[in-house]
């Protein structure tokens, strides 16, 4: 089939790149000329793992390109996805302008039947919007030409998103026609394997279905990070407290781990739109709100440890840190526990010096010229006369690291631990002072 991809970001370039990989001809638009610049030299503007050996192989056999000519991907896609972000505006709500922009491309440019997918995270009802946005288009070129709107969220994560597309738990479609149903269908097939993914509803529930989805799993974690703050005072342990409930299957294992704060590019995004939404429609999400209080709170746990052990004042003093991206596998550091930390560290006259494996030049880029920020270029060089090692975000890399040389290279052997790494019994043999979330 051929398909068009408006939007080359983490959502766009990774359903591109697959689409491709299993025979469609894909044409990618953005409006970054650099961007597309990059793709088409044979590189990738962000990482994700083996995201661009798929995108060279389709390069490659021509499968795959990339352009800043709206009408060129406007005719070539019987299928147009959407995928462009949609920031949130300072009311918390998702900005649609760069959705609608690219509804209007589609509708000045479009020569035929398309079917205009949206893949972006929008609220319920943007369907209709784009749909509107459109047939305006159409009508202001005097032509009449049939379409179809649908809904067909992504639930990508960053760091597994290829996998995650070429496995997908399930495909929500939500769609009002059979001609737009037949063809999502035949486009899902080369990912159907085992049993139907494949869940067909109306528009607006598939809107939706996005929301709660992220919604769930933000709760789950503000839920566990509560519960994790109350074992520290209780003296209880809450890593086997998740072991405790995980095996309950109506519970399950997964994202019950207490750490830090969740970051990253959609559960602080999806669960302010989804507040705003109700709020719009007089209704209050108490539940949500409590999952977003809990989460900003939680972001300021390893500091508040810091100072139970430092003091409030901690001029003079260094930390080590290891890891700054919001989670691992991804230099992505939107909302990350990091920045909060870093920024709370600074306001108390501390230092940072950070190691983390991809996401330093991200840390760069948002810190700029920081005197008070350095970098390491390995984790042990990180910690040379550090008053404590904190550690935010749980790389592979950190899992055994030699606990000799965090005791000779800090000034005292304290680990602050955003992500429960180590086994507090183990810490205590190590010598090493060990603060982690919910350790008894
Ligand atoms: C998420 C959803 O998982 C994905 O389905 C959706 O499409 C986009 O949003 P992503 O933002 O890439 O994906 O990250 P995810 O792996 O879900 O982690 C989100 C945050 O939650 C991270 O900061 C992570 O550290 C934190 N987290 C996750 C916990 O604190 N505890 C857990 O048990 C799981």
């Amino acid at each position: 089939m051929k398909l068009t991809v408006i939007g080359t970001g983490y959502v766009g370039l990774v359903s591109g790149a697959c689409l491709a990989d299993v025979g469609n001809e894909v044409l990618c638009l953005d409006v970054d000329a650099a961007k597309i610049r990059i793709l088409e030299q044979g590189g990738i503007p962000i990482h994700e793992p083996g995201l661009l050996e798929i995108v060279r192989r389709n390069v490659e056999a021509g499968r795959l390109a990339f352009t800043t000519d709206a009408e060129r991907a406007a005719r070539h896609g019987e299928i147009q996805f959407i995928a462009v972000g949609t920031p949130p505006d300072e009311d918390g709500s998702a900005d649609l302008q760069y959705v609608l922009a690219a509804a209007r491309t589609i509708g000045r440019h479009m020569d035929g039947y398309r079917v205009i997918v949206d893949k972006s995270t929008v609220p319920v009802g943007t369907g209709d919007k784009v749909r509107a946005a459109i047939a305006g288009e159409l009508a202001a070129r005097g032509v009449e030409l049939p379409f179809s709107v649908v809904s067909n969220p992504e639930f990508l994560k960053e760091g597994a998103a290829v996998d995650d597309f070429m496995r997908p738990d399930r495909v929500v479609v939500g769609a009002d026609d059979e001609r737009a149903i037949g063809l999502m269908r035949r486009l899902y097939a080369p990912f159907q394997r085992q049993h139907e993914k494949l869940v067909i509803m109306d528009v607006r529930s598939a809107e939706l279905t996005k929301y709660a989805a992220n919604a769930m799993l933000a709760t789950r974690i503000s839920f566990m990070n509560e519960l994790a703050n109350l074992a520290e005072t209780l003296g209880a342990d809450i890593e086997l407290v998740r072991q405790g409930i995980g095996s309950d299957p109506r519970i399950g294992w997964h994202f019950l781990y207490a750490g830090c704060g969740y970051g990253g590019s959609c559960f602080p995004k999806d669960v302010k739109a989804l507040i705003r939404t109700a709020s719009e429609h007089d209704m209050a999400l108490k539940v949500l709100s409590a999952v977003e209080a809990a989460n900003d709170a939680q972001k300021h746990v390893l500091v508040d440890k810091i100072v139970r052990r430092f003091g409030e004042d901690l001029s003079g003093r260094r930390f080590a840190l290891w890891g700054l991206a919001f989670k691992p596998d991804t230099d992505d550091m939107r909302d990350a526990p990091s920045r909060v930390l870093i920024e709370e560290l600074f306001r108390r006259g501390a230092r940072v010096t950070a190691y983390d494996p991809v996401a330093m030049r991200e840390a760069e880029r948002i810190f700029g010229d920081e005197p008070r920020l350095a970098y390491a270029g390995r984790p042990k060089s990180a910690l040379e006369g550090a008053d404590a090692l904190v550690i935010v975000t749980e790389w592979k890399e950190f899992r055994s690291p030699d606990f000799a040389a965090i005791r000779s290279r800090l000034r005292q052997p304290v680990i602050f631990d955003g992500r429960n790494m180590y086994e507090p019994a183990r810490m205590r043999d190590e010598g090493i002072e060990y603060f982690g979330i919910g350790r008894a």
